[in-house]
């Protein structure tokens, strides 16, 4: 189900209902009154899989809104104002879509489009995280040009954004691929990875922080030393989490890589950056997860101008890297959860175990890179998922959207696990916001 509420941004919300179409999704368009003032009802009308309905009292449907609830396998509001925001924090149904909200089942989206002042107000704010917190997906706003001429963070994520996260949302539900891609009948393409069942919100409230790619350590300022990795597996970690309704930040090194919907990205280039950005976050976070390939050395002196191939081969000190994860472990909140990742070629797993003692993590995901498929640029990986008490779980090899999912199912446990053991202690869980943790 589409919902249209009353933004000048309405009009992206056609391109929206055509690209739904496109993909085979059957659209049911809602449009609140103020919507139909941006944009007309008979555009939607004719490009959506069945007209607008008349509204909560004038339509022929005796209950809509119940129907409506009920036939949607997900919700998506895109423009969503703030009076929808605050409408849906506070339980208030006043017409069709906000009834429609508040009877459906299904995974909700809101994309918000306001101007700044109004996304800042408190209010607002407030609404969004308590959204976020019931697992609703708050999906934007970005930055860039507002109405009347004006221009700032309040605009409307563009309309595949908003596809791309229906994607991941439905692949999520029917137990798919996050890159899974809806089927003509609606429903979503299965990867063949065995992951059954629906999905859950199981991290609505849970701040995830996530590290991706390789850092580059500059030489000069025309080279550097770096790694092989692309940061595919740090992106379908963020993903999923944001699937399963965490509030994501993704700081990574990695270049040339489409930012995963729903998370709010950092981008840094050297390990000093990395541990900059991680470090100033990592208190606000509930689940801290390195997937970085993490430059180990960096030279010890930055040459200021290029060298030249003429001056012969450079004699180049190295410096060790700070150790960002055992950084992090030292600060670690009561309850934080804390995953490693350990990138090896040989005797993976004790090696993976050591690594693990040494770094005192919850989780080390043990990482054969030397797998033809696995590691290092590949889309597919296959890990070793090794908790604190010595179990581990074995993922072979699959997509990094399923080895992401199998992490998050383990994290979950941790928490989970934390949690009760707070509990005993007579504390407060460290976790932000759902109970049963
Ligand atoms: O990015 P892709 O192409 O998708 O590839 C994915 C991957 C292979 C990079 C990923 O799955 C992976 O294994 N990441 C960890 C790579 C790594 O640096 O492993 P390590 O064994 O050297 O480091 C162990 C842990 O310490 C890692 O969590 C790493 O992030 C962290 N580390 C390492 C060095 C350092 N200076 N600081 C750190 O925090």
């Amino acid at each position: 189900m589409l919902g249209v509420s009353g933004s000048v941004a309405a009009y992206k919300a056609i391109e929206l209902c055509r690209l739904l179409m496109s993909e085979g999704a059957r659209v049911l368009p809602v449009m609140t009154e103020a919507a139909r003032r941006f944009v007309g009802e008979a555009t939607f009308s004719a490009l959506a899989s069945e007209p607008v309905p008349a509204g909560l009292w004038t339509s022929v449907d005796p209950s809509p809104h119940t129907r409506l609830a009920r036939e949607a396998d997900m919700v998506v509001v895109a423009p969503a104002t703030a009076r929808l925001l605050g409408a849906l924090a506070n339980g208030i149904c006043d017409d069709l879509l906000t009834a429609v909200l508040l009877a459906t089942r299904a995974p909700v989206m809101v994309c918000p489009a306001m101007h700044t002042e109004m996304w800042e107000n408190v209010a607002v704010m407030e609404n969004a995280a308590r959204l976020r917190s019931r697992g609703i997906v708050v999906l934007g706003p970005t930055s860039g040009p507002l109405a009347g001429g004006d221009e700032g963070l309040g605009r409307l994520v563009e309309p595949t954004a908003v596809l791309d996260a229906v994607r991941g949302i439905l692949a999520g539900l029917h137990g798919a691929a996050s890159d899974g891609t809806v089927a003509r009948d609606g429903t979503v393409a299965r990867d063949g990875t065995g992951s059954d069942g629906p999905a859950t919100r199981d991290l609505a409230g849970v701040r995830v922080l996530i590290s991706a790619g390789g850092t580059r350590e500059p030489i000069d300022p025309v080279r550097y030393i770096s790694n092989r990795s692309s940061g595919k597996q740090g992106y379908a970690l963020a993903r999923e989490a944001t699937v399963r309704g965490a509030d994501v930040v993704l700081v990574t090194a990695a270049e040339g890589m489409e930012p995963p919907v729903g998370s709010e990205v950092v981008a840094v280039e050297t390990s000093r950056e990395m541990e900059r950005e991680l470090m100033a976050r990592c208190q606000d976070a509930d689940v801290v997860v390195m997937a970085a390939a993490v430059a180990d050395f960096r030279p010890a002196r930055i040459q200021a101008q290029k060298i030249s191939k003429a001056d012969g081969v450079p004699d180049m000190a190295l410096e060790a890297t700070p150790d960002i994860l055992s950084e992090l472990v030292e600060v670690r909140r009561p309850g934080q959860v804390i995953v490693g990742f350990a990138a090896e070629t040989h005797d993976v797993v004790p090696r993976a175990r050591m690594k693990m003692a040494a770094k005192r993590v919850d989780l080390m995901v043990a990482n054969d890179v030397s797998v033809p498929g696995a590691g290092f640029g590949h889309d597919t990986n296959a890990v070793e998922i090794i908790a604190a008490d010595g179990a581990s779980t074995s993922v072979p090899m699959t997509t990094k959207a399923a080895v992401a999912r199998a992490v998050f199912d383990s994290v979950v446990d941790c928490l989970a696990k934390s949690s009760k053991e707070s509990a005993a202690r007579g504390k407060d869980p460290a976790k932000s916001s759902k109970e049963e943790f």
